[in-house]
């Protein structure tokens, strides 16, 4: 079975991205990491994958005049790869360029730490659900589309969160998670395609 050619796209520590590699590297997951790509100088993703041997590009929003310049800078990174599947993992800009959404059209993928549409856009969705009071939180992973965290989902898994004491700890009961789903669903996609009908996504293995 070929190998798909991943980019990931992370802005901060990079723990998703960090899970990713080791997956590979365990041989669970089928697929080989192109590029890190970047906004943030000093994300600690960065080094993950100065650790591993993956190729860095950073792009400082200071270097483009508009958000649209910078996702073209992104698609053509993506091109040069030939990249199958891009994995937002904490990326914390909003890809807005339409050009890049229709080429990787259900070809780029996010993790939102929340059981959407529950805490859409949120940037602290666990904390959102903590002081909500929510019993049940959890994960989504969903394609990315102009809509923001509004793409049709591929996968969703709840996690009890009525026990936690602090916001913090509902981030990391879910964040274990994260690093088991994502890693398996990126594998998914060298097994298998993912049909959109609507907001409804069934996966139809080769
Ligand atoms: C995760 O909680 C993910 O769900 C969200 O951003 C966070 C990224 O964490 N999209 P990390 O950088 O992968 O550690």
């Amino acid at each position: 079975m070929k190998k798909i050619n991943v980019a990931v796209l992370a802005s901060g520590r990079g723990s998703n991205f960090k899970a990713l590699i080791d997956a590979i590297n365990a041989g669970k997951v089928n697929a080989s990491i192109k590029v890190l790509i970047t906004d943030n100088p000093k994300a600690g993703a960065i080094v993950h994958a100065q650790t591993a041997g993956i190729p860095v590009e950073v792009l400082e929003k200071e270097r483009f005049s508009t958000r649209n310049d910078m996702d073209k800078k992104i698609k053509e990174i993506l091109d040069a790869n030939a990249i199958d599947l891009v994995v937002l993992a904490g990326y914390m800009r909003i890809i807005v360029d339409k050009k890049l959404l229709d080429a990787y059209k259900y070809k780029i993928i996010n993790i939102h730490p929340s059981l959407l549409p529950a805490f859409k856009g949120s940037m602290n969705a666990q904390l959102d659900a903590f002081q909500y009071g929510c019993k049940v939180s959890g994960l989504t992973i969903h394609f990315v589309t102009e809509d923001v965290d509004g793409g049709p989902i591929i996968h969703q898994e709840a996690v009890y969160i009525g026990d936690c004491k602090s916001p913090e700890e509902v981030s990391s009961r879910i964040l274990s998670k994260e690093h088991e789903a994502y890693p398996r669903i990126v594998d998914s996609f060298s097994k298998g395609k993912y049909v959109v009908d609507g907001r409804k996504t069934t996966f139809i293995p080769f």
